[in-house]
């Protein structure tokens, strides 16, 4: 007795994921297992209470039931409450309540951490997203934003998945740097010096410096010695737009192929969305279901269609001239020329082909230096792959590879040739065509999750104004 008395003491941890697996019953049913978690809404009756269990693993909890034969039974009904952390043991049986096929009868109950009511923001009733986010400490305990965090933690696993499956070598890039990547002056100043101090020489690196806004150019040094490379960082960029679109800091995901051109660069990108959609689908059907319902009604079919069709390829000529004949009266006018405004993007995907687009071809005028120049002259081989309600979720382009031509382009777009030398130098040993593109992986998190605004799709959202948690 004795002994078996010592052996219950030691349960194995389950996580309540597990718990709701198709095998959970043949499993676990009559087994005596432990969970941690919080408590997510509490019964109390007079001879027994229900707790619903959450410990994050999975969006539906877990019940457990709880009766007078506990020691502590009148300590539980007095303390336990909503947000409180609890370590229960007891016996898994068959539920006969809906909405749950296995429930747990309590042995044991030991209050790990209680949870003042009085203040507790995260009451039953439903909260908005802004008010969410000024309680960005607790807010990954609600439904939408525990799910978020598993798409976002399934999406970054299939990213890794997708490049080592087809041999891709994962490079991690600085985040410090003293390139301005895509020449658009939104970088964030890195400095030692006292604001006084004006001498740049005298600073920590020795000239200006600043975070991040690409990891291209280190990546391309790497594809120059790897052939395929990736990377997945933190990406930074000080433009004041109060969007829903931006965030100052993001995280990238930018392959880099060699001895490949652009339609290379297209294909991988589309072959990409369709990975990274199939996965969530497949692997996340409880959250993914939340959003559909709460979130975003047509979700589901829109991915699932994605996830299966060939996207529209379409010239930016192409898309210039539907845009004029189009009838619309956008805010900013377009002709040949003009970048993309959003409102272009969303009525081209939106309205016009009603599905993902990758656009090809841009004006030289409105890309970055490192693009390679089309026989035309007038354009480079750039494309962005646009997707309904967000617009650009990636940019990419063929590099330049010709020395004399990107030495020109560096010159002609008011860059430094000296601050390039070593990208200049690529060009000159064993140059090779080679493209690539960046995914925003947060505006990747908002098409799968159908959610309106990026702050929520990060953990922590860095805007103008806003760097708290
Ligand atoms: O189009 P962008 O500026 O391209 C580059 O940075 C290239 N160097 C990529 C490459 O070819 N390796 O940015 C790429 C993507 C955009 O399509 C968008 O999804 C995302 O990064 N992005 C942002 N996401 C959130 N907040 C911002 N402020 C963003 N700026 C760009
Ligand atoms: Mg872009």
């Amino acid at each position: 007795m004795l002994v078996k008395e010592k052996t219950e003491v030691f349960l194995m941890r389950t996580k309540i994921k597990e718990l709701k697996t198709a095998s959970a019953e043949e499993k676990f049913l009559h087994k005596s297992l432990k969970i941690n978690a919080w408590v997510r809404t509490v019964r109390h009756q007079k001879k027994f209470s229900f707790i619903e269990l959450n410990d994050g693993s999975s969006l539906s909890g877990f019940q457990v039931l709880v009766d007078d034969s506990l020691p502590n039974y009148a300590e539980c009904v007095e303390k336990i409450s909503t947000g409180a952390a609890l370590s229960v043991t007891g016996k898994i049986v068959k539920s006969p309540g809906k909405g749950q096929s296995l429930e747990m009868q309590a042995d044991t109950i030991e209050i790990i951490g209680l949870c003042d009511t009085e203040t507790y923001p995260l009451q039953k009733k439903r909260h908005s997203f802004e008010f969410l986010r000024t309680i960005a400490h607790l807010r990954p305990r609600t439904n939408t934003l525990g799910a978020v965090a598993r798409i976002r933690n399934r999406l970054a696993f299939a990213v890794h998945q997708f490049f080592q499956e087809r041999g891709f070598y994962y490079v991690h890039t600085p985040i410090i740097t003293a390139s301005d990547c895509e020449g658009a002056g939104e970088m964030f100043r890195v400095t030692t010096l006292p604001p006084e101090t004006k001498k740049e020489t005298e600073d920590f690196f020795g000239k200006m410096s600043y975070l991040t806004v690409s990891g291209q150019l280190n990546a391309e040094i790497y594809a120059s010695a790897l052939s395929d490379v990736y990377t997945f960082g933190p990406t930074f960029r000080a433009e004041n737009s109060n969007t829903s679109r931006h965030l100052a800091e993001f995280w990238m995901i930018e392959p880099e192929i060699a001895f490949a051109d652009l339609n290379d660069d297209m294909s991988l990108a589309e072959d990409f969305i369709r990975y990274l959609l199939t996965a969530v689908l497949k692997d996340c059907p409880e959250d993914m279901e939340l959003f559909n319902k709460f979130v975003d009604k047509g979700l589901l079919n829109r991915l699932r269609t994605v996830a299966d069709s060939e996207f529209k390829q379409v010239s930016y000529d192409e898309a210039v001239h539907i845009l004029e004949k189009s009838g619309v009266s956008f805010e900013f006018p377009i002709s040949w020329g003009q970048d993309l405004q959003s409102e272009h993007e969303r009525y081209l995907t939106e309205e016009h082909f009603k599905q993902p687009i990758t656009i090809f071809n841009y004006p030289k005028s409105i890309k970055a230096f490192y693009m390679r120049d089309n026989d035309d002259n007038r354009t480079v081989a750039a494309m962005d792959l646009l997707v309904p309600k967000i617009g650009e979720i990636i940019g990419g382009s063929q590099r330049e590879e010709r020395y004399e031509v990107l030495e020109k382009k560096i010159e002609e777009t008011g860059h430094h040739k000296e601050d390039y030398w070593w990208y200049l130098d690529l060009r000159r040993y064993g140059s090779v065509p080679h493209a690539g593109f960046g995914l925003g992986f947060e505006r990747l998190v908002q098409f799968v999750t159908g959610m309106e605004n990026i702050r929520d799709v990060i953990p922590f959202p860095r805007y103008p104004g806003k760097a708290e948690f």
